[in-house]
């Protein structure tokens, strides 16, 4: 499967939201609790066309993924997001990703991941953060890859489907080479 990067636009939410939305419901690797409607996704979209992006990674071969913006397919997302609202942390960012369950093992969250560390090193970040779900063994295998540290755990610190869940957290912080 070749996949090529692009950013996202306001006509991918639909895309986003089908990729987001079954790890809500079904899993506990994200902590929301309801679904995203298709305004909540498009208003999130809003909030990552700028300084703090989400990029999409979309597929140029076949089917699978989820119909994008272009009428292209969508096999996941990545996403910086700002870590804390006191203004010292402002060089500071929270990362995520998400892949389409069908396209997974394949490399595409690895390249998502990579290139949304490569973009927070141009927008002049310094540090970023990832929270993942302690049992959430492929995100910690991933952001181990790409360089990230652990950092800690938190006990207990949510609770989704009836179980207690622990946090783990992991910080890569960019060198001061250019890209
Ligand atoms: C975690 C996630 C993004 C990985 O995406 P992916 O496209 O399947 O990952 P890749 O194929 O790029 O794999 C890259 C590396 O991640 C790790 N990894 C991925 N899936 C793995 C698995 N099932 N078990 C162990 N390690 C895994 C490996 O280190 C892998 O490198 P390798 O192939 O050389 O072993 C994907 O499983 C996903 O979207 N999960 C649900 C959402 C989620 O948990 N997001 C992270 C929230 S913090």
């Amino acid at each position: 499967m070749r996949v090529h990067i692009r950013p996202v636009q306001r006509a991918d939410a639909e895309a986003l939201a089908a990729i987001y939305n079954p790890e809500v419901i079904e899993t506990t690797v994200t902590f929301d609790l309801v679904p995203r409607t298709l305004e909540e996704q498009q208003v999130w979209i809003e909030e990552h066309l700028g300084t703090h992006p989400c990029i999409v990674a979309v597929n140029d071969e076949d089917q699978v993924g989820e119909t994008g913006a272009q009428g292209d397919k969508i096999l996941g997302f990545a996403v910086v997001t700002p870590f804390r609202a006191r203004p010292a942390y402002a060089t500071t960012v929270e990362s995520s990703v998400y892949t389409h369950r069908e396209a997974r093992g394949r490399g595409v969250g690895e390249l998502l991941l990579r290139e949304i560390l490569a973009m927070a090193s141009d927008l002049g970040f310094h540090s970023i953060i990832a929270r993942i779900v302690g049992a959430n063994e492929s995100s910690i295998k991933l952001h181990e890859k790409v360089g990230f540290s652990l950092v800690g755990r938190e006990i207990e610190v949510g609770r989704k489907h009836g179980k207690w869940l622990d946090v783990v957290e992991f910080q890569y912080v960019i060198p001061d080479t250019s890209r």
